[in-house]
């Protein structure tokens, strides 16, 4: 036989040449390949190579150079690449391979081996490796068959940080890297070999124990029905392909490496210095997918089992030839598959047929349209009724500019209050209606005599036919529904002015008996001002999407200790992020909402309040939501955020992860799971989800009960000091049991302050209580914020030291003596969380500065969108902002200038989204849960037939008669001439 010879380039350089041998049993002569006595393999090609008998690298392996540009990896924050300067045949005893330190942009350059052969398709492989030492710093030597991400096997040896953690990892096709699939080293250091199947060979201890940080043999058998991973000959992981089908099947190179990603679920690390593994030898059996069929059979007609070698025998030496072929990648038969060619055209029909028609309609119905014909019906000679009802519409406005003036009589700190001029009106909803009546009438009363003004007409509008009064609102949506709550109490009042209209029957604004004034008047909702608690919701909503932007793509930004890109991220975490990135300002959404949970009650004393709250809240919160939990489940299955994987190792954030649902069964559980789950958990369905926002929802629905009952019992204890005392019991309760009832309680309280007790009047006539109760909440914003700054600058850590006051549900200890001792997790409330927000909603309802800041026009303009910007944001951020990094990260832009355009891009494209997503997510929540409420609280319409008002034979009476085309012929018509008179009716 001869020899071969080969050269290989690497990165352009020829590292060396070696001739390969023939591989020769001493004298055997193994050309009738190799078999395994104990599993009946049978193989037919060969790579050995004993590293301490030659002084340079056989020609059968190949010595790897690269950097790779991002991991794909959820937990890998440094990128891996290797030097060929990092594998050294080290006085030929063992091929060491080298982890070098860390660079400044988390790059850690190993090293790596690869058979030259790519065409390995099943075998045995072995080798004697020795782990990287303990307390170098976590890396991971691994041996690797690989094809692509999804057709690999991985056997990784790693040291880890701490040596008593270090562990064998046993992968197939990128599996997570859970500590189940591998074998501590303690474990195999304690396992005995008894159970051993095989014969270990030379360099393992001779002793028969195990000890992964000396030299251990270690192998994979590959074969087309099962996979095996060895560990010192004990069997530690199988794997049959009827277990997993999925099980690589094609051919692929095998790889020796030495590296780190600082995976804390693998090798952790890297290591701070240099730090080696060892090579001792490395003996392949396998066969290759070149061989033919007519070769294969002409062996077995030449060779019997006898005449091949054994693979455990150790006097074997070389390696088999090959030729040319067997080095170029395997590359999958591209055959199109003609039997789906048919299908996939239909499909491009029909899609297009649908595009069309959407397009079309959107043509036809689109916004522009309608307020052109509102315009121009406005300005052409409007008919009488249409004449009302502009008129009216702008009385309304009057009302709630002059009512803003009205209620602008307290301290006058100087500021004009003209931002709230063109401030959006608040929404209508249809389902007020049966309240809305009740109060029609005074505030009907209330809206005569008002002032002058103008403003965008939002608020009815005309469908694109024109005939058809619709009421829009510039305000739909909210956050958690604490807008469509905090709108509560507004649309009482302004729905009923609509309504009225509507109401009227033959045209549009014909007053409802009993009410003659309107016509003139329409009702001038003595308008509250909440202009600014929505802007201070919308303030909130865009605070926590720039938290998860943070803690996406720079974590060190808002996650104290993580690692920095830049020194400013440092200076953020410390200056800015404890003011405006942490969780105080979701509390906010707690006390804000219960405020509009509760004020239809507190007002009315009505309990019909409780029971449109209690029927209403749930679908309100759980529709939308279940939408846009569908909708993602079909954008993630897609792969919409695969690059989402990609990210950590150049964010150097673990924080994003989503995973689409296994089954559309744990999609329904997880859903379900939403609407029961009791605070203080997280959701399943937080993995499944774009960002973990969906906690708050557990918090928001089970709340309301709370809320719901709480304000009823309130509302009956008559006596005010025993009513305070009763609120200043259930806080204090909740925060000892750290529930975010407390702020709820909050919440209620405040609305009761202000709904039963009407202290804002009050406080704003007695100034000497009114500058002191702000200083009080301004202290106790500051010290919610002071909670935050501590820990950055002193060793004190508030919210530790609260934590562990707290009782531990399980064992009734306070937290401090159990093992949940220490930080608390994120969905646990905190008191100086509680502080802010009662303060801060405190300050906001009582302080005209801060309302006119908050009403500024970019708050009022995203207010209807926040619901949208709370459920979209974060699949927008891991959709286009992974992928447009990655692109980035190819195209070696630095990380500021790929985060920059990353951050800029992914807002642009949120607020592109949200005109289309907030009318659907609206009518989702708003119009179905509506219609639920209407249904539940109205008496349906008598009964008719199907027919009605037709007689009931119509069309059996039509098939007696002999000419059936002309009957038809005449039916329609009367359809159609009285088919209008009718609808009404019905
Ligand atoms: C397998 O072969 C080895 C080496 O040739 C031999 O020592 C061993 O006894 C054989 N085992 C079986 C089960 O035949
Ligand atoms: C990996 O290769 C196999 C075989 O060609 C192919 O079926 C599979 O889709 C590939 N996986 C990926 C992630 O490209």
């Amino acid at each position: 036989m001869s020899s071969l010879i080969l050269f290989f380039l690497v990165s352009a350089f020829p590292v060396s040449f070696v001739v390969a041998d023939v591989v020769s049993g001493g004298e055997r002569n193994c050309s009738c390949g190799f078999y395994e006595n104990v599993t009946g393999n049978f193989f037919t090609e060969s790579i050995i190579v004993y590293f301490n008998e030659s002084t340079a690298l056989t020609g059968d392996f190949i010595i790897e150079q690269y950097e790779h540009k991002y991991e794909k990896d959820w937990n890998s924050i440094y990128r891996h690449g290797a030097d060929i300067s990092n594998v050294q045949m080290n006085n030929s005893q063992y091929l060491e391979i080298l982890v070098s330190q860390p660079t400044k942009d988390h790059l850690v350059k190993g090293g790596s081996i690869r058979t030259i052969r790519r065409d390995i398709q099943y075998g045995s492989f072995r080798a004697l490796l020795q782990a990287p030492p303990r307390g170098a710093g976590g890396s991971a030597v691994s041996m690797i068959t690989q094809h692509n991400e999804t057709q690999t096997l991985e056997l990784s040896v790693m040291n880890r940080n701490s040596p008593s953690d270090a562990w064998i990892g046993t992968f197939i096709n990128n599996e997570f890297t859970s500590r189940e699939l591998g074998v501590n080293f303690s474990t195999a250091i304690n396992a005995t070999s008894a159970n051993r199947n095989y014969t270990v060979l030379q360099g393992a201890s001779s002793n028969g124990s195990i000890n992964p940080w000396e030299f251990t043999e270690y192998r994979i058998d590959w074969t087309k029905d099962y996979v095996r991973f060895y560990v010192g000959g004990n069997l530690t992981r199988s794997i049959s392909r009827k277990e997993n089908a999925g099980l690589p099947s094609v051919p692929a190179p095998l790889y020796f490496k030495h590296w780190s990603t600082g995976n804390q679920y693998s090798m952790e690390g890297p290591p701070r210095q240099q730090s080696g593994a060892k090579l001792g030898w490395a003996r392949l059996f396998f066969n290759s997918s070149l061989t033919t069929k007519e070769e294969r059979d002409s062996f077995a007609k030449d060779c019997s089992l006898s005449d091949a070698c054994s693979v455990d025998d150790v006097s074997l030496r070389g390696s088999s030839a090959y030729p040319e072929r067997a080095t170029q990648k395997w590359k999958q038969n591209k055959k199109k598959d003609l039997k789906r060619m048919p299908a996939l055209w239909v499909s491009v029909i029909c899609l297009s047929f649908s595009s069309l028609l959407l397009f079309h309609t959107f043509l036809r119905r689109a916004p522009w349209r309608h307020s052109s014909i509102s315009a121009t019906q406005k300005h052409s000679a409007p008919s009488k009724s249409d004449e009302t009802l502009f008129n009216s519409e702008a009385e309304s406005i009057k009302s709630d500019n002059s009512s803003n003036e009205r209620r602008s009589d307290g301290p006058s700190l100087g500021l004009s209050q003209d931002s709230s001029a063109n401030g959006p009106q608040w929404q209508e909803s249809e389902d007020d209606i049966p309240l809305a009546k009740d109060s029609a009438v005074n505030s009907l009363h209330a809206a005569t005599n008002q002032g002058e003004s103008s403003r965008p007409p939002s608020l009815l509008r005309f469908d694109s036919d024109a005939t058809t009064l619709r009421v829009l609102s510039p305000y739909a949506s909210d956050f958690n529904t604490t807008m469509t709550d905090l709108t509560e109490e507004k649309e009482l009042r302004t729905t009923v002015q609509v309504q009225t209209i509507l109401e009227g029957k033959e045209g549009v604004c014909t007053p409802p008996e009993g009410h003659p004034a309107v016509t003139e008047a329409i009702p001038p909702p003595a308008r509250d001002r909440i202009d600014h608690l929505a802007g201070l919701v919308a303030l909130c909503a865009i605070l926590v999407t720039v938290m998860h932007f943070g803690l996406t793509f720079v974590p060190a930004m808002v996650i104290p200790g993580a690692p920095i890109h830049y020194k400013s991220e440092y200076w953020a975490q410390k200056i800015i992020s404890p003011f405006i990135l942490n969780q105080m300002w979701l509390g906010v959404f707690f006390t804000t909402s219960t405020r509009f949970l509760v004020s239809p009650y507190l007002k009315s004393g009505d309990l019909k309040a409780i029971a449109k709250g209690a029927v209403r809240r749930c679908p309100r919160l759980m529709i939308p939501i279940t939408a846009v939990a569908l909708l993602e489940y079909f954008l993630i299955d897609c792969g919409i955020t695969s690059y989402l994987r990609y990210i950590p190792s150049l964010t150097w954030s673990t924080w994003p992860y989503v995973t689409r649902f296994p089954t559309i069964g744990h999609f329904i559980s997880e859903i379900l799971e939403l609407l029961y789950l009791i605070p203080n958990a997280v959701p399943q369905i937080t993995f499944h989800f774009c960002t973990g926002v969906l906690w708050t929802i557990a918090v928001q629905l089970q709340g309301s009960w709370l809320v719901f009952t709480g304000v009823i019992v309130v509302y009956e204890i008559k006596t005010a000091w025993k009513r305070f005392l009763y609120y200043a019991f259930c806080i204090a309760n909740h925060w000892y049991a750290e529930s975010w009832g407390s702020y709820l309680w909050f919440g209620l309280l405040l609305a009761d302050l202000d709904i039963t007790y009407h202290y804002k009047p009050w406080l704003y006539k007695r100034r000497a209580a009114y500058y002191p109760l702000m200083i009080f909440c301004w202290i106790c914003v500051a010290l919610g914020f002071a909670a935050n700054v501590l820990p950055s600058w002193t060793h004190f850590n508030f919210a530790v030291y609260e934590h562990n006051l707290h009782p531990d549900p399980s064992s009734g200890l306070p937290i401090g003596d159990t093992p949940n001792a220490g930080y608390p997790v994120y969905y646990v409330p905190r008191f100086n969380g509680l502080l802010f927000a009662a303060g801060l909603q405190a300050i906001v309802e009582l302080s005209i500065v801060i309302q006119s800041i908050l009403s500024f026009r970019i708050f009022l303009f995203l207010f209807p969108h926040i619901f949208t910007i709370y459920l979209l944001h974060g699949i927008v951020f891991w959709s286009w902002g992974s992928w447009l990094l990655i692109v980035l990260a190819e195209r070696d832009f630095s990380y500021g200038i790929s985060v920059t355009i990353v951050g800029m891009t992914s807002y642009t494209v949120i607020f592109l989204i949200l005109p289309i997503a907030t009318p659907i997510i609206e009518t989702l929540g708003k119009d179905i849960t509506a219609q639920v409420w209407r249904n539940a609280s109205e008496k349906s319409p008598p009964k008719r037939r199907t027919l009605f008002p037709f007689p009931e034979d119509l069309f059996s009476s039509r098939e007696k008669e002999g000419d059936v085309e002309a009957s038809v012929g005449a039916e329609m018509s009367t359809v159609v001439v009285t088919g209008e008179g009718g609808v009404g009716d019905v």
